[in-house]
Formats: C-alpha cells, sequence, structure tokens
C-alpha cells in the first residue's frame, strides 16, 4: 500500500466514534462521514474559522495553512488547535 492510498484510525472525542479515514481527507470531512456535527459557516471553504478543533495528536496532519494563521493564530495553532476544514490526514 503506497503512502497516497494509507488508512488511518481517526477518533472523536468524546463520542469515542472512529473512522479508518484515506489519506488526504479533511477531519471535517471524516466527521461528515461518522454523521459528527462540526461547526461552519462557510461550507469548509477556509474562510469562517468556525469548525477549529483540537488534533491530537497533530504529527500526523498537513501542514498549518495560511488560512488557520489568520483564522486562528499561531498561539492555539501551538495548543493544537487547527479548522477541521483545511486539516488532512
Ligand atoms: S468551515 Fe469555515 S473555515 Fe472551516
Amino acid at each position: 500500500m503506497s503512502e497516497k492510498n494509507k488508512k488511518q484510525k481517526i477518533t472523536f472525542k468524546p463520542s469515542g466514534l472512529s473512522y479508518m479515514a484515506d489519506t488526504g481527507m479533511t477531519i471535517f470531512e471524516i466527521a461528515n462521514k461518522l454523521d459528527i456535527a462540526i461547526r461552519s459557516e462557510c461550507g469548509g471553504k477556509g474562510f469562517c474559522g468556525k469548525c477549529k478543533v483540537l488534533a491530537e495528536p497533530d504529527s500526523n496532519l498537513s501542514p498549518v495553512s495560511e488560512a488557520e494563521l489568520n483564522l486562528i493564530g499561531s498561539e492555539e495553532i501551538a495548543k493544537g488547535f487547527r479548522l477541521a476544514c483545511q486539516k488532512q490526514i
């Protein structure tokens, strides 16, 4: 299996629901698969900043995007917060 087709188990708290997600899926997309509601006012386009989530660990996620820097800031990013619509596994 190539890195591109690798799957990762993603678990949401506090529900404990898990999903084997394909590389490239966003946290927002994975939550939708599990019918977990994540707030959004821009439909997942990276404009509203309402989909902020705490991602633990964040080491397997895509690099911090410009939208995340602008909408949640480096201090919250350092604490592990990310935008669910911007973060790919
Ligand atoms: S849903 Fe609007 S920034 Fe993520």
